[in-house]
């Protein structure tokens, strides 16, 4: 496996709308020579099992800063396992284990002192399916920093910040009490995105969002990407090559290796993406991106 991470050098342009109050962790210095120098994400072997099944081997990959990662493969190499290994989602199925080292901001984030909800408000999650609560649009919004304490005054910019972050403010601007339901299925997964971007997090999943919707609406979330990477890390699970290519600035390819032991998820290379989509390393990567594969 190889473990280079890469620099990419293009700043993205900051986003047309006001910066959270909240002070963010300045972006760290790049040197193209250091490779990835202050890693959100440290994994080191990492292996993950549904109670007998091993579904992935000795997964080791640092995810930077600011950056657009994706993570691409054939269906079932353990992309969704991975992603949601990253914000302990899979702590709740029952009979999943999971082995090695993950570090997130430089702390073991299964080690014993880590709350669940803390991470949860750290690392934002978008799914395949856009998954709105049964609430009016503004409520998706606010439900979950009112819970967290966010006072009534502060509220409603919240929800205007979050909504223009997600690039869906002037759509939804004089409809703020209807349903979440009454938007459509790419107006949904953006509203799904400011939800996540409301609680201020670090970080934020993707998994296949793009999969449910049209090409407009699709191209509607890669731009929202490109302006979001300034402030956020991402990392998108997506099954459109295209895709990967066009938004992240690095690609990790998963794939099944078959032995007697049976089927397992591994990390075949991960690299800046322009070289892994024209020079990939490893001879399947360059099979699945060609189509050879299968
Ligand atoms: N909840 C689960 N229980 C048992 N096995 C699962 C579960 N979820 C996924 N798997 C298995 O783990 C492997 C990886 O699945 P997944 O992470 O969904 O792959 P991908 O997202 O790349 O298609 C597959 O063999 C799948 O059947
Ligand atoms: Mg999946």
């Amino acid at each position: 496996m190889i473990d280079t991470p890469a620099q990419v050098e293009s700043r993205p342009t900051a986003p047309s709308v006001p910066a959270p109050e909240v002070p963010r962790q300045p972006r760290p210095e790049r040197h193209p020579e250091e490779g990835t120098p202050d890693p959100v994400f440290r994994v080191k072997d990492l292996s993950f099992y549904y109670g007998p099944h091993q579904a992935l081997r000795d997964v080791s990959i640092d995810i930077g800063a600011h950056e657009i990662t994706a993570f691409i493969g054939p269906s079932g190499c353990g992309k969704t396992t991975f992603i949601r290994c990253l914000n302990r989602m899979n702590d709740l199925i029952p009979g999943a284990r999971v082995e090695g080292e993950i570090d997130f901001e430089g702390r073991p984030l299964y080690g014993a002192d880590i709350r669940a909800i803390d991470i949860r408000r750290r690392i934002g999650m978008v799914f395949q399916k856009p998954n709105p609560f049964p609430k009016s649009i503004y409520d998706n919004i606010a439900l979950t920093p009112r819970r967290n304490g966010v006072k009534k005054s502060e509220l409603d910019g919240l929800v205007e910040e979050s909504l223009r972050r997600a690039s869906l403010w002037d759509e939804v601007k004089d409809k703020l009490q209807q349903s979440a339901f009454s938007l459509s299925g790419g107006q949904q997964q953006r509203l799904c995105i400011a939800r996540a971007i409301a609680v201020r997090p670090d970080v934020i999943l993707m998994d296949e969002p793009c999969s449910a919707l049209d090409p407009v609406a699709t191209f509607r979330i890669e731009e929202l990407m490109a302006e979001l990477k300034g402030d956020y890390t991402i990392v998108i699970v997506t099954h459109n090559m295209q895709q990967a290519a066009r938004v992240s600035d690095r690609t990790a390819f998963f794939t099944v290796d078959v032995s007697d032991q049976g089927r397992v998820g591994v990390l075949v290379e991960i690299g800046e993406t322009s070289n892994i989509f024209t020079s990939p390393e490893d001879q399947r990567t360059e099979d699945y991106i060609t189509g050879r594969f299968g």
